[in-house]
């Protein structure tokens, strides 16, 4: 939610909007391209860095026991889709609102480019954000909201004219543009808060859950509309979510939080299929964990089954929790083979595309095989006996914990 304070004009003494606190969110105002303060620190060139995150930690001033930002260092890169994915109250929002300038640091240090951007006022910093609830202004029209930032920016009527046609063909909403914000559909009003933070061209979008507002079939629809947006733009995207399915499907990279920290970073499969630790392997996609006993690459399941896998550093041989996704297990009636494990089945969903079968090994763990639905294939049937279970190549993780 964007607060008053949120509004990077509040801090600027020259600003017109400060008699007008009613405004003052979100006006798409907060960057001022290439005017960062020359006289911040610099350090050897970032390279292909946006944005380097270096040991940030968080405390608020009201709640001085809890870190919301525990040592948390990234390194977002130019023109990346970035995602930060975590559940509720694991500090996506804090993060973002320290890169935009909202908030100070406690500790650690945020730099853009090569310089140390940690004190720049919001206003001074080539960044601007998209919050959850547009915050339009409802009383004037879509041009006129694409335009509002620019003008404070002072920029020429000529070139904010020029820049509201580019974007409104941007955001494919040139039919609407005379059209009050009050009086237009969900999903054209996020295009329209999208267009206003784009007007300005700042090297990075920050974008709190800015889809989370849409009814499902337009949330989709938006995720495309994103990505592209991005990709014509060329726009450093750091995008918040606490939706796994979509940080999948739109990031280039992502970062898993939990309680303050990122507890891995990565493409999109390597996330999902090389998970570093059980919270990300459970809070991305849908997981079942056995015991097992890792000797060398090796790992023997206690239910039965030895399987060669990749140990992560730092993982010792001895007792192991592994990580086997649904769509690498599979079931069938018979008798095990020399590679596959005894189970019972106990209930089989059907679900269109594919059939969940919830099995039970006979340690007693409890395992879901998602199997894709074939024409011709005879459905399972519940509660039969004698039914084994096969697990794909390479299906076995070593997780860490
Ligand atoms: N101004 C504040 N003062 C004190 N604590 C705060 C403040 N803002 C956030 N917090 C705390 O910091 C932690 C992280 O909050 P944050 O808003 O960043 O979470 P989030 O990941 O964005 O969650 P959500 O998905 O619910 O939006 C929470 O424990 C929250 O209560
Ligand atoms: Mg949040």
């Amino acid at each position: 939610m964007p607060r008053p304070e949120d509004c990077c004009l509040s801090r600027a003494p020259s600003c017109k909007l400060i008699e007008k606190p009613s405004v003052m969110q979100d006006t798409g105002m907060q960057q001022e391209t290439g005017n960062m303060d020359s006289t911040e620190t610099s350090r050897p060139s970032a390279g292909d860095t946006a944005i380097d995150v270096v040991r940030v930690s968080k405390i608020f001033p009201g709640d001085p026991e809890v870190r919301a930002l525990d040592d948390v260092s990234v390194a977002i890169r130019r023109n990346e889709f970035f995602t930060l994915l975590g559940p509720s109250g694991c500090g996506k929002t804090t993060l973002l609102r320290l890169i935009a300038g909202f908030e100070p640091p406690s500790m650690g240090s945020l730099r853009l480019r090569d310089k140390d951007i940690s004190r720049l006022p919001p206003n001074r910093r080539p960044i601007n954000t998209v919050f959850q609830n547009y915050a339009l202004f409802p009383h004037m029209s879509v041009a006129q909201n694409i335009a509002f930032g620019l003008e404070m920016l002072g920029k020429p009527r000529d070139e904010i004219a020029a820049t509201v046609d580019e974007m409104l063909k941007l955001v494919q909403m040139e039919a609407l543009k005379n059209r009050r914000t009050s009086e237009i559909s969900g999903g054209q009003q996020q295009r329209v808060a999208l267009a206003r933070a784009l007007a300005p061209h700042p090297e990075v979008l920050l974008l709190d859950e800015p889809l989370s507002a849409l009814d499902l079939k337009l949330r989709k629809e938006m995720q495309i509309e994103l990505k592209r947006l991005q990709n014509e733009t060329g726009i450093t995207f750091i995008f918040v979510t606490h939706d796994q399915e979509e940080a999948l499907t739109m990031s280039d990279r992502v970062a898993v939080m939990s309680a303050g920290k990122i507890l891995q970073i990565g493409a999109p499969r390597e996330i999902y299929e090389a998970p570093a630790e059980r919270f990300v392997a459970n809070f991305i996609g849908e997981s079942n964990f056995l015991d097992a006993e890792l000797a060398g690459d090796t790992v023997r399941l206690k239910a039965g089954g030895s399987f060669r896998v990749a140990v992560p550093d730092g993982v010792a041989a001895g007792p192991v929790s592994v990580l086997l996704r649904p769509e690498h297990a599979s079931v069938r009636i018979g008798e095990p083979g020399p590679e596959e494990l005894p189970v019972q089945i106990e209930n089989v969903v059907y679900s269109g595309d594919a059939t969940v079968a919830h099995l039970r090994l006979s340690t007693g763990e409890a395992v879901k095989a998602r199997m894709p639905n074939a024409p011709g294939v005879a459905p399972l049937s519940s509660g039969a006996k004698g039914a084994a279970m096969g697990i794909a190549p390479g299906g076995i993780t070593v997780l860490k914990d």
